[in-house]
């Protein structure tokens, strides 16, 4: 049985090793021939020796970059390839050939526009190796972190009949026959008819229902796929990205920063502690200041203010913004990014905004005019978590709901949670592909999932 590239160069020289994987590169001279091959589960390549007289020279014309190989031979000491171990070939299977003429990968440093051309091979380049790598870890960490703390893992529906955010930035779900629509009396589309019965779509949010896990579970989080039909294209936007929202029964807005801020540093520490290899090769060759950025959010505590002093701190900056500032204003992602990198330079935790650019569902101050909500900003991403303490009265709830003037049809459900046994409860969201950006110091959202979902993109 062949082992991970990983394992082996972790082993002592002297054993009979297979080695399974793709070619990276091939040189050498009429003598010798060096094949560099990985398998993906590490950065690192393990050096391929041949003599190239015991081989056939057919066979090794077809070991050309992306090839895919299964090596038999002796792990043998390295001299001078960087590693420890290198494998002295004794045959050489070629499980899979690359014609050089047409496969895409053949140079290194492709632009990183090039490269989603062919999110399908990407994944073999050694930056979406590290990237995806990333990936997996810290989707393991995030699961560990709350199952450690005793959060219940609670999925929740990704067809929904409500938009948690009330934005209206929802991709409909429909088995209708868009040339042949279905009528009301009235001359409307009849979604009676439709598959559910009723209108439906992709979910904004899982936290309406995480609310109703909390209120029974006490402590609980989700982690999925969430939808967004805005037409932002950003270097920070995805029409398809994933979430984590953990939902806390007995929390307030304090004990929510409190979970916030533990939950990053959390996972920042996991990163640097599991995924030295792959974030040393970023740090090389996308983004010289990772590390220390890294470690530096783990040396600090966050910034807290209302969202009323980041006002005046930006208003008092002197800074021509393109987007004007003043109170009662969303903020962009350059006020936001000012605060944290020029202004404070560490993560900043914002509350208290006006209730106008804020959902209904987050808890009302006293003032009347702002709510309990809290946006985490961090270097070069701007916003990466949003949360809010919950509105639990139900006469507070419902007065904003009118106020808004939100159609409560499809809402009944969440408001029992305020019904029976209402609790005081918080929660948030973090944008995983966010999480991703900082973690890995990519700077484009589409280059840290997969097969990313954007406006006028869904190939793949
Ligand atoms: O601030 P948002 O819209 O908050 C919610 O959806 C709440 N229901 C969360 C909660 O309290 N349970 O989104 C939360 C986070 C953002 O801070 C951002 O990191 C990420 O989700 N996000 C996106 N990430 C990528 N592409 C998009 N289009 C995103 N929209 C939001
Ligand atoms: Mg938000």
């Amino acid at each position: 049985m062949h082992k991970k590239i990983k394992q082996l160069l972790q082993e002592a020289p002297g054993s009979e090793v297979i080695a399974k994987g793709w070619v990276r590169t091939k040189r050498g001279n009429k003598n010798v021939a060096f094949i560099a091959l990985n398998d993906g589960s590490t950065i690192n390549n393990i050096q391929v020796v041949c003599e190239v007289a015991a081989f056939d020279e057919e066979l090794l014309k077809q070991v050309t970059t992306g090839a895919c190989l299964a090596v038999k031979g002796k792990l043998v000491e390295s001299i001078g390839s960087g590693q420890a171990v290198e494998i002295q070939a004794s045959s050489i299977e070629v499980l899979g050939t690359a014609d050089p003429e047409t496969y895409p990968l053949q140079k290194k440093g492709h632009s990183m526009e090039f490269l989603r051309e062919i999110a399908h091979l990407r994944p073999r380049t050694n930056t979406f190796g590290a990237v995806l790598r990333i990936r997996h870890a810290m989707a393991f960490a995030i699961h560990k972190f709350f199952n450690d703390k005793g959060f219940v893992y609670l999925h929740t529906p990704l067809i929904t009949a409500s938009d948690c955010e009330g934005a209206g930035e929802m991709f409909q779900v429909t088995t209708l026959d868009p040339e042949n629509l279905p009528r009301t009396e009235e001359g409307k589309v009849d979604y009676s008819q439709d598959f559910f019965g009723r209108f439906t779509s992709l979910t904004v949010s899982g936290q309406l229902e995480g609310e109703l896990g909390a209120t029974a579970l006490g402590d609980i989080y989700t982690f999925g796929p969430t939808f967004r039909a805005e037409n932002s294209n950003t270097p920070r936007h995805l029409a398809e990205f994933w979430m984590i929202e953990p939902e806390m029964a007995f929390y307030d807005v304090n004990d929510l920063m409190d979970l916030e801020e533990e939950f990053i540093k959390y996972l920042v520490r996991y990163a640097l502690d599991n995924c030295g290899d792959d974030l040393a090769f970023l740090n090389k060759m996308i983004d010289n200041e990772l590390i220390d950025r890294l470690r530096s959010v783990l040396d600090t505590p966050f910034v807290r203010i209302t969202y009323t002093e980041a006002i005046d701190i930006l208003s008092a900056s002197g800074r021509k913004f393109e987007f004007p500032v003043s109170w009662g204003v969303d903020l962009q992602s350059e006020h936001e990014r000012y605060l944290v990198e020029q202004h404070f330079g560490r993560p900043v935790i914002l509350t208290d905004y006006p209730k106008d650019i804020k959902a209904f569902y987050m808890k009302q101050n006293d003032d009347g005019r702002t709510v309990r909500g809290t946006d985490v900003l961090f270097p070069k991403i701007g916003e990466i978590i949003g949360g809010s303490e919950r509105e639990s009265s139900l006469e507070k709830l419902n007065a904003r709901i009118a106020e808004l003037g939100m159609d409560t049809t499809n809402l009944w459900w969440y408001l029992d949670t305020r019904r029976f046994g209402t609790c005081p409860h918080s929660g948030f969201g973090l944008g995983f592909e966010r999480l991703l950006l900082f973690v890995t110091g990519m700077s484009n959202i589409r280059d840290v999932i997969p097969f990313p979902r954007t406006p006028k993109t869904a190939e793949f």
